[in-house]
């Protein structure tokens, strides 16, 4: 083996010494240097040392790319990859993960996976079968694979990147050769992902003989394929309507907003998402600076060219109101605070979750201080404040250069302090007809109408998961749609919660909605929820699966999915006189069929 440096800070001198003392080191000593250097400060974006064959044998120029995306963003970038391969002389094949036969896996030579992270460290649900299969006993030996993985997260989870750590943990484990080391992104993942992309043509091109391959720039691949305003470049969207749908006594506060993209070129289909970014709650952030000492008007450096004063910096620019383990670790560096860095120390895991669990960087900076620091130094340990996704609740079709959405605003007590969801109470407390949000579509190709309009669909959507199905009704009415439709719909109360109400009852009158079942879980002495409603009508239910229905589920995550999805197997158990397995099974072909979609958070 011979290690080869790439865009290092490493001198010439410094990676021939490197390069000098390889022979001295026996092959799993090689392993881990180039394990270390890459999961390193210096491997994650400058220095990475690459494993190349000692002889260098010339590769094929076919290279597969496979995507698990739930919301798109993985798909996009597998996407951009191919377009920047293709143009670079290889011929790319790129897939989503469950529309590829692992058993093809074995014919492949070059494979570059991109995936994000979902659930609490699950694959996304497009990639949930290719990941059973890697991990499964059918998995063949990959010799002859060379490989390399761009994960995709958030790195105020738990499980960060963890998708793209099992595949490319177990790809290795196959046999497989790992063309470039695995990328974790967060976020703000156009950077590196573009890093990524230039480093795997690179160690492409090396392995064809031909030294570095030519990466186009990130503008390139951009320009390449996204429209005018994207996730990247958001259009400055003017607000129609804000609503709050919820009534007086209600425990709720959801917002029905309806926003203009007129002029924008922007479109979308039903079971889309639009991004928002998000102001910073002003109060709060001059709270911020005056924790830190810290004059408001001075000038900071928020990204190459982009000089803004402190004040808007952090207003607008920056997170300020999640606290994520990487930036404890930037801050205890940056403060030197001893009881930080003790809390961080290894085996503190479980405490590190907790302290982060309903705090703010004004917790942070009071709680571990002192912070004499600069406003420059400061704002160099925070990241890019994300967009927040919505479930588009409206129809082009029926309102044409329109988006509507249903948002639930978040407000919660911690730590002797009321807090406030950023986004959605940006919405509910501060924004008004006239008033404009930075948007961007974010297209989800999981959560979509049938393709046969006379398919019958189940609609599964309590709460604000009600949203996409609004957005698939008014589809329906506009086309003219014969397929059966039925929506499972619950929250609180019949009196203040019932949303969108008077739609729902015109649909079901003029024939759109076939069927209507609701559950309000706190009318009564015992919680009712929509699976209570769905195995109430579990023979019909299967009745409808066997005639062919998709089943979409909106909503919660972590508690409803998963009990909802459970409800599924359980009446598929019963009503198909299946055992568990077999139910099971029947699900999961429901989803490789795209029978079974969700879109939850
Ligand atoms: C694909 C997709 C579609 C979505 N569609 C919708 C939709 O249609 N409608 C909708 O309302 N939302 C939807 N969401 C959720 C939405 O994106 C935002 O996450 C939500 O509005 C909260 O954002 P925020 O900025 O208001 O809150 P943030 O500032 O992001 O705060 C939320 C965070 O606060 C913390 N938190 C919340 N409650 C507590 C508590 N009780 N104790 C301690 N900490 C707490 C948690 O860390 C949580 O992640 C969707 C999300 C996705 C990914
Ligand atoms: N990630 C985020 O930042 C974020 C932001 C906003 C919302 N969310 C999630 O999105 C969800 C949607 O919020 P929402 O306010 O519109 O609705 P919601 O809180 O999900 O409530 C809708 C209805 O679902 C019921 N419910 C609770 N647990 C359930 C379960 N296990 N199975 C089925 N139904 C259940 C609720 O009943 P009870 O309340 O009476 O139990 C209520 O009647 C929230 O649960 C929240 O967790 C997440
Ligand atoms: C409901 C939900 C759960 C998530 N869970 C994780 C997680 O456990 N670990 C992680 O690193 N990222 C997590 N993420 C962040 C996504 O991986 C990140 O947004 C990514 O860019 C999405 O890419 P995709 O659009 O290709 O799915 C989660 C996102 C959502 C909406």
């Amino acid at each position: 083996m011979q290690l080869q440096v790439l865009n290092s800070p490493f001198t010439q001198e410094q990676v021939e010494l490197l390069n000098r003392l390889l022979p001295t080191l026996s092959e799993t000593q090689k392993v881990w240097l180039s394990g270390y250097l890459a999961g390193s400060q210096l491997g994650t974006a400058a220095a990475q040392l690459t494993q190349i064959p000692a002889e260098s044998p010339k590769i094929s120029k076919e290279v597969t790319i496979l995507y698990g995306s739930q919301t798109g963003n993985s798909k996009g970038l597998a996407k951009k990859s191919a377009q920047a391969l293709e143009a670079n002389g290889y011929q790319v094949t790129v897939s989503a993960m469950s529309d590829f036969k692992p058993n093809n896996l074995k014919k492949l030579q070059n494979l570059l996976i991109v995936a994000s992270t979902h659930g609490e460290g699950d694959p996304p649900d497009n990639a949930i079968s290719f990941h059973e299969f890697l991990y499964s006993k059918r998995a063949p030996k990959l010799e002859d694979l060379n490989f390399s993985v761009l994960a995709l997260g958030d790195s105020s989870y738990e499980f960060f990147c963890q998708t793209g750590k099992d595949f490319d943990a177990r790809l290795e484990e196959l046999g497989g050769t790992r063309l470039y080391p695995r990328f974790d992104c967060d976020v703000d993942f156009d950077e590196p992902a573009a890093e990524w992309l230039q480093g795997v043509l690179s160690s492409l091109g090396e392995a064809q003989g031909q030294g570095s391959a030519q990466a186009p720039s990130q503008t390139a691949i951009n320009q390449a394929t996204e429209s005018v305003y994207s996730r990247t470049n958001p259009f400055q969207a003017e607000v129609l309507e804000n609503i709050n749908l919820n009534g007086r006594g209600s425990n709720k506060e959801t917002h029905h907003l309806e926003i203009s993209l007129e002029g924008s070129g922007l479109t979308f289909e039903p079971g889309d998402a639009l991004g928002i970014y998000p102001d910073n709650d002003q109060e709060l952030v001059d709270l911020l600076i005056k924790e830190l000492n810290l004059n408001p008007d001075e000038k900071v450096t928020v990204k190459q060219g982009d000089v803004r004063t402190l004040k808007d910096a952090l207003a607008s620019y920056y997170e300020v109101s999640i606290l994520t383990k990487p930036l404890l670790q930037k801050a205890a560096e940056l403060t030197g605070n001893k009881e930080l860095q003790d809390l961080l120390a290894p085996g503190n895991e479980e405490e590190v979750k907790g302290y982060i669990y309903g705090r703010d960087l004004i917790d942070l900076v009071r709680d571990y201080g002192p912070w004499n620091v600069t406003a420059q130094e400061f704002v160099s340990i925070l990241r890019k404040i994300p967009g927040r996704l919505y479930s588009i609740a409206s129809s082009l079709a029926a309102n044409p250069d329109e988006v509507h959405l249903t948002i639930g605003a978040v407000r919660y007590e911690a730590h002797g302090r009321s807090r406030n969801g950023v986004c959605s109470t940006l919405v509910a407390d501060r924004i008004n007809p006239g008033d404009v949000l930075n948007v961007y579509v974010q297209p989800n190709e999981n959560f979509k109408l049938p393709q046969n309009s006379e398919t019958p669909i189940i609609m599964i959507g309590p709460g604000t998961g009600v949203a996409p199905f609004r957005s698939f009704m008014q589809e329906r009415e506009e086309t003219g749609t014969e397929g059966k439709s039925w929506l499972f719909f619950g929250d609180q109360h019949f009196v203040t919660d019932f949303l969108y109400q008077i739609e729902w009852q015109k649909w079901l009158q003029n024939g759109t909605l076939t069927k209507l079942d609701v559950a309000f879980s706190r009318d009564s002495a015992e919680k009712v929820y929509v699976q209570h409603r769905m195995l109430e009508n579990s023979k019909e239910l299967f009745q409808w699966l066997q005639e062919g229905a998709a089943v979409y589920i909106c909503g919660d995550e972590k508690h409803m999915a998963h009990d909802v999805h459970q409800t599924l197997i359980t009446i598929i158990e019963k009503e198909g006189s299946m055992s568990r397995g077999e139910a099971e099974a029947y699900l999961a072909n429901m989803q490789q069929q795209k029978r079974y979609q969700r879109d939850v958070y």
